[in-house]
């Protein structure tokens, strides 16, 4: 059976929602950044600081590669808010199940990463923050777009968009049975 991965910009709520997902289908969830910062033995934060972000980023690629190893049972898979950034693990996301990528306004993210500790590309002051949030999301736009279906979360509650990402995957595998 298929699993279901989430992707998106930070603050839109991946884990929220994949901890609302696995629990209704019964899954497990898998965070790719816990799997980083477990093997890594420390936080994303230092890993970008002590090895940079290209060292980060292929950590990215081989968690997927690894999940994709083992997709004997279903899992929801939520993901770091750059992992669409790379051709290349495009098709390791979609060998983990259907991409539902989820969107949020600059203002809506803003209000939901506050003073976030560990989210190295988003430290600075207030003003730095909300400028970096608008050219990342700007810059990365096109790359959420290659999700099999994007969900709004402004306004939404985790289980508000898990529910219509759960409709959304019964009507896809309806349409493909
Ligand atoms: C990143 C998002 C973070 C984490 C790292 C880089 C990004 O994950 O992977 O700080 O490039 O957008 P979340 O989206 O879970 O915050």
């Amino acid at each position: 059976m298929k699993g279901l991965v989430l992707v998106g910009f930070m603050g839109t709520g991946k884990t929220a929602v994949g901890r609302v997902l696995a629990a209704r289908l019964g899954w497990p969830l898998v965070d790719t950044d816990e799997l980083i910062v477990q093997a890594a033995g420390k936080p994303v934060a230092r890993i970008f600081a002590e090895d940079g972000e290209p060292v980060f980023r292929a950590a990215e690629t081989a968690v997927l590669k690894t999940l994709a190893g083992f997709t004997a049972t279903p899992r929801v898979v939520a993901t770091g808010g750059g992992i669409v950034l790379a051709a290349e693990n495009w098709p390791l996301l979609h060998s983990l199940g259907d991409v539902a990528g989820l969107t949020a306004e600059p203002a809506t993210v803003l209000q939901r990463v506050g003073a976030a500790q560990d989210r190295p590309l988003l430290a600075g002051t207030p003003e730095e923050v909300r400028v970096r949030i608008a050219r990342l999301l700007n810059e990365r736009r096109a790359a959420y777009a290659r999700s099999d279906q994007l969900f709004p979360t402004d306004g939404r509650t985790p289980e508000e968009v898990a529910d219509r990402i759960l409709s959304w995957r019964r009507e896809r595998e309806a349409r493909i049975e």
